[in-house]
């Protein structure tokens, strides 16, 4: 979890590689539906280029669709879902039926002036449609409003881990990679 901008992908991409499982990103997949133009990238876009969440029923579908696949069997980890309350409810019914539990929930904590500078820069490199400033700012108000209410519920089920997500890319995966080590000791 973390704001746009906290580096989720970032980290999820190393992360994953560590433990050999996938890293499913629900904002990937919504991309790569839009460019393929397929029925649910229709539906996404409008959604995304607005900097609003894609309604719960079709992000739930397809994450349930992802991990039921094989690669998914051993474990996973996901990057930008859940993000509302309703997706924690989901996911939970969901793992419970494959046999899955939650390890750990990591959160990037960085500072605004900090976010906003990473999506710009990154606008100029990439032309993400939704890394506009109008939009930036749309999906930072959607993630307090929505998400951040999820780290006190994670926190509450004792598997949360937050992390000061400033820095280089290495320092902050150095400090997950320790992060989760302490929780497999323990
Ligand atoms: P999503 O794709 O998840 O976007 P986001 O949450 O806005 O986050 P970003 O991908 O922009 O940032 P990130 O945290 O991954 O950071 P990154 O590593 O890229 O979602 C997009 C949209 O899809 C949503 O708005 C919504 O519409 C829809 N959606 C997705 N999931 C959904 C769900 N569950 N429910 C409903 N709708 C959903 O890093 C950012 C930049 O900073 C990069 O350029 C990177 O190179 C750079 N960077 C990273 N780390 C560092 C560092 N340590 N120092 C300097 N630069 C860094
Ligand atoms: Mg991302």
């Amino acid at each position: 979890m973390g704001p746009p901008g906290a580096g989720k992908g970032t980290q999820a991409q190393v992360v994953a590689a560590r433990y050999n499982i996938p890293a499913i990103s629900t904002g990937d997949i919504f991309r790569k539906n839009v460019s393929e133009g397929t029925e649910l990238g229709l539906e996404a876009k409008r959604f995304m280029d607005a900097g609003e969440y894609v309604p719960d029923s079709v992000t739930n579908l397809m994450v349930r669709n992802r991990i039921d696949e094989e690669d998914a069997a051993k474990g996973f980890l996901l990057d930008g879902y859940p993000r509302t309350l309703a997706q924690v409810d989901e996911l939970d019914g969901m793992i419970a039926f494959t046999g899955h539990k939650l390890d750990a929930v990591v959160v990037l904590a960085v500072d605004s002036e900090e976010l906003v500078r990473r999506l710009t820069a990154r606008a100029e490199t990439e032309g993400r449609t939704d890394d506009t400033e109008d939009v930036i700012r749309r999906r930072q108000e959607v993630y307090a409003e929505q998400t951040e209410p999820l780290i006190e519920v994670y926190r509450g089920h004792g598997i949360l881990l937050e992390i000061d997500g400033a820095g280089e890319v290495d320092e902050v995966t150095g400090r997950i990679f320790d992060a989760l080590d302490e929780i497999q000791e323990s």
